[in-house]
């Protein structure tokens, strides 16, 4: 069989997961799944980082993560599904890697020092949310990935990894592929406040888990052009999340260019483009309701899938980190 690139990528068992995920980086998973050996990850050690004490929804939460994928159409029979934590050989290359990689260098990302300016000087700011950067280089360089799909907030991350696989080939020799980021079409979709990007913190997010009902309300009550107090003033387009959202969910082009026509002219009421607007992205999510309800049937087989897919990464990690500390001369091998 033809050997395959490696892709690495994954999320933080956090929660639901929403369209802002599926248009920054679920899409293209699903795309690139037949093309690249993927690794998708469960980044449970990650969300300890800065959610130290949410320790009893992790399962669940884990749960949730992997429904959401296979009911967007992530194949767990051709990827990998693996559990951070269920690959310890991960932690062993971040410290490896924390070796060579310098205090300053993971302070000036800037998601991270977001991150700790939120925190401030306080005793929440933890040395694992300071090398988390550097847990994701692991998670990546552990398997030689080729390609790391991400949404544009993890491109920082992914460029350190990139240094620390040319900085530790440099120092013990060719070990270690460099990474390439994929950035996706639509990388940050707005959320329906219009102001930010979409955001479970944030309070502006279509799930999804949404049914019809919570669909219909959070596209009605959706920001749009905030001048237009009546339907015969004439609108603006660009911009504008409820025409972002139909560029994005609605298949038929020719009435997504209609209303926009009708809509620069105050000619159409924004309920009308709404209404459309909830019945295309109800369209969208009904296949994916329905495998998650099939799926729920099935729960006890979802760890079966993360069992599975993490036995079969830890087998390459094995294999990868054996070699990273052979050209470390550290592998002093038992008697
Ligand atoms: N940091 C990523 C996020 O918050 C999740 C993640 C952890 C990841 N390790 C990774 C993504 C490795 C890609 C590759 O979304």
């Amino acid at each position: 069989m033809e050997k395959k690139d490696i892709l690495v990528t994954g999320d933080r068992p956090t929660g639901n997961l929403h369209l802002g995920h599926y248009v920054g980086t679920l899409e293209n998973r699903i795309k690139l799944q037949d093309q690249f050996d993927c690794f998708f990850l469960i980044a449970d050690l990650h969300m300890l980082t800065t959610h130290n004490e949410r320790v009893d929804e992790l399962r669940l939460n884990i749960e949730s993560l992997v429904i959401d994928w296979i009911s967007v159409g992530l194949d767990p029979n051709n990827s990998c599904f693996y559990l951070q934590s269920l690959v310890p050989e991960i932690n062993e290359l971040t410290l490896l890697l924390s070796m060579i990689c310098s205090v300053p260098r993971v302070q000036r990302i800037p998601t991270l020092k977001e991150k700790t300016s939120q925190l401030g000087d306080n005793e929440n700011y933890s040395v694992g949310l300071l090398s988390y950067p550097i847990l994701m280089s692991a998670d990546i360089l552990i398997f030689n990935a080729k390609k790391v799909p991400v949404g544009e907030d993890q491109l920082s991350h992914v460029e350190l990894a990139r240094e620390l696989s040319r900085r530790f080939n440099s120092l013990y020799g060719y070990t270690i592929t460099e990474p390439e980021p994929l950035i996706s079409e639509f990388s940050r979709l707005v959320g329906i406040d219009g102001k930010s990007k979409m955001s479970k913190s944030l309070n502006n997010c279509i799930y999804l888990i949404d049914n019809q009902e919570e669909v219909n309300k959070k596209v009605m009550k959706m920001f749009t052009d905030p001048n237009r107090t009546s339907p015969d003033i004439p609108g603006k387009v660009e911009g504008n999340p409820v025409f972002i959202y139909h560029d994005i969910f609605n298949q038929n082009k020719a009435e997504v260019d209609e209303f926009k026509e009708r809509y620069k002219k105050g000619k159409i009421g924004d309920v009308e483009v709404k209404k459309s607007l909830a019945k295309n992205i109800n369209v969208f999510l009904e296949p994916i309701r329905e495998r998650r309800s099939q799926l729920k049937k099935n729960r006890s087989e979802i760890f079966d899938i993360i069992i599975d897919g993490s036995t079969r990464a830890r087998k390459l990690a094995k294999e990868n980190i054996d070699r990273i500390k052979d050209s470390m001369k550290i592998n002093f091998k038992e008697i």
